[in-house]
């Protein structure tokens, strides 16, 4: 099983890349390959741009994603909704032939100071209804009061939260073994 990542935020010390650094940990426990896949040098989406062609960026990630059996995004909510970033590489791999999303298992996680990215979640999942995802309902991982449970680097350092990304990537592979009968 291949399992590919997406963070919503593009800087070093973000914790939703941290967040996909532990799910790195405990797949490979597991002897499941994962991938974090580069979305930072995708341009912003511009229909003319796409008339010329997909970008080398986009087309290289997709096919991460095209590789992978189920999905992991990671992503901060940005004033109450899905970061930029991702909802623009969102939008790019949409526009993709045979798109990576469709029909795939996909698990949402998300860390805020406050409530845990709990509002861009749903909208996220609004997003992926069109993208076709099957998205793992529960366990749902938002991580709140975030800075008590990473350290400067974006290192997720609380074992009560590891634990629970462990069960969710436990539902992950469950679904995505169902959806493969
Ligand atoms: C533009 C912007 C908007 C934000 N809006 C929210 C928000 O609506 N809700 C929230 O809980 N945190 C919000 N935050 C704080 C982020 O949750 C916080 O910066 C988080 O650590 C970003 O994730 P990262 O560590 O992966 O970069 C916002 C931050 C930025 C930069």
């Amino acid at each position: 099983m291949i399992i590919a990542g997406i963070s919503g935020s593009l800087r070093k010390n973000s914790t939703h890349r941290g967040i996909l650094r532990h799910v790195n940990t405990v797949l490979a426990a597991k002897d499941i390959t994962f991938c974090e896949v580069d979305i930072s040098g995708f341009p912003l989406y511009d229909q003319d741009l796409n008339d010329q062609g997909i970008p080398a960026a986009v087309q290289t990630a997709h096919e991460q994603l095209a590789q992978a059996d189920a999905l992991v995004l990671a992503s901060p909510e940005y004033n109450y909704s899905v970061s930029g970033v991702l909802k623009n590489a969102i939008d790019w791999f949409s526009r993709v032939e045979n798109q990576a999303f469709n029909g795939k298992a996909l698990s949402i996680m998300g860390a805020s100071p406050g409530l845990g990215t709990a509002r861009s979640q749903y909208h996220l999942r609004q997003i992926l209804v069109f993208m076709n995802s099957v998205i793992v309902n529960k366990p749902e991982v938002m991580i709140g009061q975030a800075s008590s449970k990473f350290n400067e680097q974006g290192d997720l350092t609380d074992d009560i939260t590891k634990a629970h990304i462990a069960k969710a990537l436990d539902a992950l592979i469950k679904l995505c073994q169902q959806l493969a009968k």
